[in-house]
């Protein structure tokens, strides 16, 4: 991939510091890897570093002599793009970026459009787990981040020109359905013909399942026996028991056509939805592998995987009943995957709060030789909470997520509703404008934080078309779309047209060549939210231009074609920052 402006700027600093290193001013175990270039506020320049000051309070020197030197040395080596270098107290080096180099990137978004950034294809596989929802479960708000940020992360790395395969590791294997089996025999299926028990089976719904299992555990506390029936009737499902795997059909059945209902509605699509039931007859040689290797072990009559020194507490490979347990059918995936697709890098979004079990398998993989540390990233999300609290019914049970997107939807449209010139609206359009924006900003407000915080559930907060929003951005793109099909005699953008750019205007020019840096950062660093505030301060930064400039009535020709220019460049960054984040952007709203 060409490299970036900021790559460049890093580039050139280090070979000012390797030069200083061995004039001897900077000592030579100096770690050029520790080079932190930021986006300072507007008016300190495009870039900026505290190099100076990071080198001068170690050897003891004024980092204001230290900048003088470094300002030279980069000079000496003439970068073009960049036409000025300023030293500000009490060390700091800004970088300002030349107008030649941003009007030609400005030429080159309009040209490229949704192109602008994209990587080249690299050679470079990346395997992205994400959502991982259970069958017989209802897809919960606690399955939405893993969701949003998964299919953001596949996104950028795809941008980006790596290769990538998305997983959906659906949980349709373990004890609880041992515990639904038993529950749904005893109360629906006993004494029907299997004919009969296909038809009960197939009326039931996601909800019903969800009622059972919970029947289940209400009555299991007064009858603990109940704990082994359940683990009988796993038992009998890993044997191939026809009951039980009929059952068991029927619950993949009911649950993947609510899901892909959901799915559809916020737009994700995951390259393949394997089960960890997929894995079963796997596991036998993963077992023997980690026993030739010396790595697995009886134990009370079970079988479990040991970390050398005790890094980590040793984990379940089969039960005593001899079933598979989450660990071994996710150690059994991990080959699998490696197998079919050999990839560079596994990314797997789930929430934090399984980070031993992650750790657990990552290590064991690398232990049998599989692949390296360096392989592996876990993004473990926080959770959702409300103000008040938990996120959670008053029951204790989960939120349906199918709830929640449809009342999102219908806050949109009461909030477009709003406006004037969405009256006129066919109810058709309406409703599509609605769900974009509805789901838009349940999707912008989750990837607007960073993935290991907590995020409280706000429907002001997300459906503010004033703050740091979805809708705002969605806003935003539509108000520029409109003053575009203002203009008439609309005609290329020629930059030496350009006399002198006001204060707003360059501001919005030093933002948009930024987007192939950030998205290059967001992908490196896992983190949707960096994009996220990228589009929000251009977005401003826009703002600020329109209304502080005329365009369409702006006093020399000139400077109408200029700043079109950039409202057409501006609408292009945002879409495609949303694109890239799963969101979509309507015509108008
Ligand atoms: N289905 C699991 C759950 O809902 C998440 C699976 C995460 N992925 C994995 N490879 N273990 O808790």
């Amino acid at each position: 991939m060409v490299a970036t402006l900021k790559e460049q700027l890093n580039f050139l600093l280090k070979e000012a510091i390797r030069l200083l290193q061995s004039e001897g001013i900077v000592p030579a175990d100096f770690d050029l890897a520790k080079i932190k270039i930021d986006y300072p506020d507007y008016g300190r320049g495009d870039y900026a570093t505290g190099l100076a000051l990071q080198i001068g309070k170690l050897i003891g020197k004024n980092p204001m002599e230290i900048a003088e030197i470094l300002k030279k040395e980069i000079e000496k080596q003439h970068p073009i793009e960049f036409e000025r270098i300023e030293i500000a107290a009490p060390g700091f080096l800004n970088f300002y970026v030349s107008e030649k180099f941003l009007l030609g990137e400005l030429e080159k978004i309009l040209k490229e459009e949704n192109n602008y950034g994209r990587g080249k294809k690299n050679n470079k596989a990346v395997l992205v787990e994400y959502s991982a929802v259970n069958i017989a479960k209802p897809f919960g708000i606690g399955h939405l981040r893993s969701t949003i940020i998964g299919q953001a992360i596949y996104n950028l790395y795809g941008f980006l020109g790596w290769k990538t395969i998305g997983i959906n590791h659906l949980g349709d294997w373990g004890t609880q359905f041992g515990k639904l089996s038993y529950q749904l025999f005893e109360k629906k299926l006993k004494g029907a013909s299997s004919k009969e028990a296909v038809k009960i089976l197939g009326k039931l719904t996601l909800a019903d399942f969800e009622k059972i299992y919970v029947e289940f555990h209400q009555e299991a506390e007064g009858k603990p026996e109940m704990a082994d029936y359940g683990r009988q009737w796993f038992k009998k499902l890993e044997d191939g028991d026809k009951t039980a795997k009929m059952i068991w059909i029927a619950c993949v059945k009911t649950s993947l056509k609510e899901f892909n209902r959901i799915y559809g509605l916020l737009g994700v699509k995951i390259d393949h939805a394997i089960g960890e039931s997929f894995y079963l007859d796997k596991i036998a040689e993963v077992i023997n592998e980690a026993k030739e290797k010396g790595l697995a072990k009886e134990s009370q009559g079970a079988l479990i995987f040991e970390y050398p020194n005790e890094v980590l507490p040793p984990a379940m490979f089969l039960k005593s009943n001899e079933t598979s347990t989450y660990f071994s059918r996710d150690l059994a995936a991990i080959k699998y995957r490696i197998k079919q697709w050999h990839p560079d890098l596994f990314i797997y979004e789930i929430g934090s709060e399984q980070a031993l079990h992650v750790r657990q398998f990552f290590l064991a993989s690398e232990l049998l030789g599989w692949a390296q540390k360096s392989q592996f990233v876990h993004i473990g999300h926080g959770l959702y909470r409300t103000a008040e609290g938990k996120f959670s019914t008053r029951k204790g049970q989960t939120i349906h997520l199918e709830e929640v997107l449809n009342e999102a939807i219908v806050r949109a449209e009461k909030l477009i509703s709003g406006s004037e010139q969405n009256k006129n609206l066919k109810d058709k359009e309406k409703q599509q404008i609605s769900e974009m924006v509805g789901i838009g900003a349940i999707k912008y407000n989750d990837l607007s934080q960073h993935y290991s915080k907590e995020i409280i559930f706000d429907w002001d907060k997300m459906l503010n078309l004033k703050g740091n929003s979805g809708p705002y951005l969605q806003y935003v793109i539509a108000r520029c779309q409109s003053l575009l099909s203002k203009a008439k005699n609309r005609r290329g953008l020629d930059p030496r047209e350009v006399v002198e750019m006001a204060v707003e205007e360059r501001a919005v020019l030093g933002m948009l060549f930024k987007f192939p840096e950030i998205v290059a950062e967001a992908a490196k660093l896992f983190s949707p939210n960096l994009l996220c505030n990228f589009a929000y301060e251009l977005a401003q930064k826009y703002n600020l231009l329109y209304e502080k400039l005329p365009i369409l009535n702006a006093e020399k020709k000139e400077q109408k074609i200029f700043r079109l220019a950039l409202t057409k460049a501006t609408a292009q960054i945002l879409k495609n920052s949303l694109t890239l984040l799963g969101i979509k952007a309507p015509e108008r709203m």
